[in-house]
């Protein structure tokens, strides 16, 4: 728990710009820190060969094929980046409206979880889990009529996540909010031997219109019918949102995450001082949009403004960010 600061003595006896007068009393007196192994460093990967697609939306980011992946995996890896995150845009004409590309154990992420693993066995690989990159229409979960269904939507995340483990994945990310499914999770990967694979379960997630450049990133934004709002939390929920946390926690969780970032400072820190679990704030991708195309304007100070939009995660609590800007802060933080 954040203790209640104490009390400044009257002036001139407190001054407080005394510590602020110079950059290495400033460093003393910091009270967080922003490290390069804070930094999760989602990549977009897609078939073929030789291939980096910019992404309109995401200035700076591309889809990758897994020839390319490697050699930024590589080199994310060399300036300490910890964890690499998969999101793949999968082929039109594998999206299907019963998903079965999801728990294929040769998908184009199952098949870039096994070369990183071979090439890169220090970097972690975490994974997405969810059925939208897989579905006809943009879901997470199947629709069967107007309705998301969550159960049987549990049993084919189950086997998404089984197929993500045998191909090496040390973090799983499910990022689909349906009910039961981290402890149906939990249960099977206990089954089939993967003890120790990690669930960062996206835990408080809300249906948020920060994800836009995402589903453009993934090709489901011409797709998505109606949105997510029967499985995603209502952005005026902070109990909820809690809620949320201690369910996925009490079913096998090792750590959680909150999304969006930014306008949601306020549930990273209620999550660290609840809870104190590892905790996690995905800062999305209508965020890093909206930083960049500032910056591409002129507007704001692009380095500046995104360690900035870093570090305050940290002082929200969060032990980790996950940011399409690691590589870039990467490198400023290690001069
Ligand atoms: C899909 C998923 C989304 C994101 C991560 N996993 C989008 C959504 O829920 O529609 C968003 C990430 C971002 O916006 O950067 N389950």
């Amino acid at each position: 728990m954040t203790r209640p600061v104490h009390a400044p003595a009257p002036f001139p006896a407190a001054r407080l710009r005394r510590l602020r007068r110079t950059n290495a009393l400033r460093d003393l007196a910091a009270e967080n820190r922003l490290g390069v192994a804070d930094l999760i460093w989602p990549v977009f990967i897609r078939a073929g060969d030789g291939i980096e697609e910019p992404i309109a939306s995401m200035p700076g980011v591309s889809r990758l094929s897994l020839d390319r992946l490697l050699p930024a995996a590589e080199a994310a890896h060399a300036l300490g980046i910890t964890t690499i995150c998969l999101f793949p845009y999968t082929d039109q004409s594998l999206r299907t409206e019963t998903c079965e590309e999801a728990w294929n154990p040769e998908n184009l992420t199952n098949r870039a979880i096994r070369m990183l693993k071979a090439n890169l066995p220090g970097l972690s690989v975490m994974t997405d889990i969810a059925l939208d990159p897989y579905n006809a229409n943009g879901h997470d979960g199947f629709v069967v009529g107007e309705e998301i269904v969550n159960d049987e939507t549990v049993e084919a995340l189950v086997k998404m996540a089984l197929a993500q483990a045998d191909a090496g994945a040390d973090i799983l990310g499910p990022s689909d909010m349906m009910d039961g499914r981290i402890g149906a999770m939990r249960l099977a990967l206990e089954g089939a031997g993967h003890r120790d694979v990690a669930i960062l379960s996206y835990a408080a997630k809300f249906a948020s219109a920060f994800y836009g450049p995402f589903r453009d990133a993934v090709g489901a934004s011409g797709r998505l019918v109606g949105d997510k709002k029967t499985y995603q939390v209502n952005p005026a929920n902070r109990n909820e949102a809690l809620r949320c946390v201690a369910r996925d926690l009490d079913e096998g969780a090792d750590m959680v995450m909150v999304k969006p970032g930014m306008p949601y400072l306020d549930i990273c820190r209620a999550v660290k001082d609840g809870f104190g679990v590892p905790t996690f704030a995905y800062q999305v991708s209508g965020e890093y949009a909206m930083l960049q195309a500032a910056a591409g304007h002129g507007w704001l100070q692009g380095e500046t403004v995104m360690l900035e939009s870093l570090l305050c995660f940290k002082r929200a609590g969060c032990d980790g960010i996950l940011t399409y800007f690691a590589p870039a802060a990467a490198r400023v933080l290690n001069g």
